[in-house]
């Protein structure tokens, strides 16, 4: 049986990455790619301080070649200076359903510890896809890491995309689908003090291929959290395509597993890429602040 489809999809990718790689040069940021397909370690940033320009466009265009970008020499960063940090991609994205901090609203805290009943994020994701525009970019720090585990690993939906047969992809290129947040939220944020009781949650029909209007790439865009169906065609096969791509998503090819360490920032294009955080430390304690950037409403064009 031929491969021939499969190689061609790593090809592309593979030609994208080099063509990427070959022209990424940047005078304010260092950045060294921790793989063949995803992320990058950058250093020479000091988010305590407001983000000079040249890092600010340094940071974009090693965010458009690498997807997440990672940083393990800061220090704690305080509220401020995280929200700080990301107002400079950017205005940020405020969560529709999580429990909010009064003085800084842009502030989502990640804890997980021996009473949790739930981990934030444990399945493949994109951040709050059900928002009619989602965030476009995620930045995460890590304040406490557990002894061991607590990793979150990474995919690259333009890797996804470009592995799927010809066929597959013409198919998935005209369609759009349902992202509700019901499944995921309902009830979820209850441990932190909210009551979602009788709520009415904001839902969103997106393109199930996503063309990134930074790159022009094509993406995957659905996730087994947020997607609930695809529109316009039978339940049953719906299902099953979808089914079908939330393993093909998480192959693992696509990804990076990035270990933490106290302090450590991650920075992830939510537009091209799905995370995952792992739920192996229990009953240690994980601890950290995210804030997003706000992004546009997902389309598809044809190239
Ligand atoms: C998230 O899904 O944003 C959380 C990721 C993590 O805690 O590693």
């Amino acid at each position: 049986m031929s491969n021939r489809n499969f190689h061609d999809g790593k090809r592309e990718h593979a030609e994208a990455l080099s063509n990427s790689h070959r022209a990424a040069e940047y005078d304010s940021i260092d950045v060294t790619p921790v793989n063949a397909v995803i992320g990058a370690a950058v250093t020479g940033v000091d988010m305590t301080r407001e983000l000079p320009t040249a890092q600010v466009e340094d940071l974009n265009r090693a965010l458009a070649d690498h997807n997440v970008l990672f940083f393990r020499d800061q220090p704690e960063l305080t509220a401020e200076q995280q929200i700080a940090f990301g107002r400079r991609f950017g205005p940020l994205h405020i969560h529709p359903n999580a429990a909010k901090d009064e003085k800084h609203p842009e502030l989502f805290v990640i804890h997980t510890h021996g009473e949790s009943v739930v981990n934030n994020g444990s399945d493949w994701h994109t951040d709050v896809s059900s928002d009619p525009e989602p965030p476009m970019a995620t930045i995460l720090q890590i304040h406490r890491t557990p002894p061991l585990g607590g990793d979150t690993i990474f995919a690259n939906m333009y890797a996804a995309f470009d592995a799927l047969s010809e066929g597959m992809k013409v198919y998935l290129s005209g369609l759009k689908a349902l992202h509700d947040p019901e499944r995921a939220h309902r009830g979820r944020f209850a441990e932190k003090g909210v009551d979602d009781t009788g709520r009415k949650f904001t839902n969103a029909i997106h393109p199930v291929v996503r063309t990134h209007p930074v790159s022009g790439r094509q993406a995957l865009y659905v996730n087994e959290v947020f997607t609930q169906q695809i529109m316009d065609i039978p339940g049953p096969e719906s299902d099953a395509i979808l089914t079908y791509l939330f393993q093909h998503m998480a192959r693992q090819e696509f990804q990076v597993r990035f270990q933490w360490q106290d302090n450590a920032v991650a920075f992830w294009d939510n537009r091209c890429t799905q995370h995952l955080a792992m739920w192996d430390y229990w009953p240690a304690e994980r601890y950290g602040h995210r804030v997003t950037v706000q992004g546009d409403a997902p389309f598809y064009r044809a190239n």
